[in-house]
């Protein structure tokens, strides 16, 4: 089976060909990511108007590379389904891959299913070319951490998710980025506070985990964002100068305290739910320090770890491709381009 998957949910446009072989052998054809986050960079955060233009002006051009590079010639005769994310993310982004996909559907007469950009970053797992389908075992814990989305995700098997914990306020990525901003790095602040990070004492100015003792799976990072702020208030008011070492410390203690509660309630989970493997996902999964200490500490309760590679870990179309693939498994029959529409606020439950 070949999968056209269209991705406009964020600040990416996206598009990829997927092939699914009988033997359920993935192949990756295409996966074709037009970023405009140097565009948002000014803005310090993703501007709705200024996604949907963009996505609007690209996306012709990707799905022409997209082919071109997949060696489809012929829509029509070469592609069997079309996938397009249909939510979470923002109206007026989504609402041009869905219209861009719907015309591809109607005109080539396929199968058109929207998929869940969140079960999308789950599924990127399976992309790893060292992934072994067959020796999946559920329950699967799935961390999924992205900018918008902190989440604890139970899958009991394919297309079956339950929500056992979330943050009740801003989301980890969120945080990477609100504190990079009060650093004055830039954004997204993720990857610049970890490689801050790197030269960085995290002892010299502790910083608290938020919810790490509660009984529950959910998070908060509302108030580690104030403690920095909090922080960088005083250190300015000593007239302390904020060189680049202060800020490697702030950004060490910082990325320690973020981090920390995500393991130990992530590991905490597993255990209550006698989960078979963890699965970390979404864009905070490229975090090096995340990737290393999560890996360490399932290995260490003796569970199956698995990462995406880090050609995945950010918003891409290939893992569109492959969730609605298995959407498609589940439900062929709502698979129409005259029924879709957009669900901005999509979530688990
Ligand atoms: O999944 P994603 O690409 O888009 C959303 O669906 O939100 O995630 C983007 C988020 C941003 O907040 C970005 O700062 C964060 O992922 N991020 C990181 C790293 N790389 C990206 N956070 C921490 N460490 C990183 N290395
Ligand atoms: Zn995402």
């Amino acid at each position: 089976m070949t999968i056209l998957g269209i991705e406009t949910s964020c600040d990416e446009t996206a598009i990829a060909v997927l092939d699914i072989a009988d033997d359920q052998t993935i192949t990756v054809r295409s996966n074709i990511i037009s970023s405009q986050v140097h565009l948002h960079a000014e803005f310090g955060g993703v501007v709705p108007s200024l996604a949907a233009r963009e996505h609007a002006k690209n996306i012709n051009r990707v799905l022409e590379a997209a082919l071109k590079e997949a060696g489809v010639l012929d829509i029509e005769k070469e592609v069997d389904l079309i996938a397009v994310t249909y939510g979470p993310g923002l109206g007026p982004a989504l609402i041009v891959g869905i219209a861009f996909a719907k015309s591809l559907a109607m005109l080539h007469d396929k199968p058109l299913v929207g998929v869940d950009h969140m079960r999308g970053h789950i599924y990127s797992n399976w992309l790893n070319k060292s992934f072994d389908r067959k020796s999946v075992k559920f329950p699967i814990l799935n961390l999924l951490v992205s900018g918008g989305h902190t989440e604890l995700i139970l899958m009991t098997d394919y297309e079956e998710f339950k929500l056992i914990g979330e943050t009740q306020d801003d989301a980890v990525g969120e945080a990477f980025d609100k504190v990079a901003r009060l650093l004055g790095l830039g954004y997204p602040g993720g990857p610049l506070i970890s490689k801050l990070a790197e030269q960085g004492n995290l002892e010299r100015f502790p910083l608290p985990s938020p919810m790490i003792n509660s009984k529950n799976f959910d998070f908060s990072y509302s108030g580690l964002k104030t403690a920095a702020l909090y922080l960088l208030r005083d250190l300015k008011a000593t007239n302390i100068e904020l060189d680049d070492q202060i800020k490697a410390d702030i950004a060490a203690s910082f990325q320690h305290a973020a981090l920390e509660v995500l393991i130990q309630k992530t590991i905490r989970a597993a255990q209550e739910y006698n989960a078979q493997a963890i699965f970390l996902s979404g864009g905070v999964s490229a975090n090096s320090l995340l990737r290393k200490k999560l890996h360490a500490a399932a290995t260490e309760l003796g569970i199956p770890y698995s990462q995406p590679d880090l050609a995945y870990t950010g918003d891409n179309a290939a893992m569109i491709a492959l969730a609605g693939y298995f959407a498609y498994q589940k439900n062929s029959a709502t698979a129409q381009w005259q029924t879709l529409d957009m669900k901005p606020n999509l979530g688990f439950n």
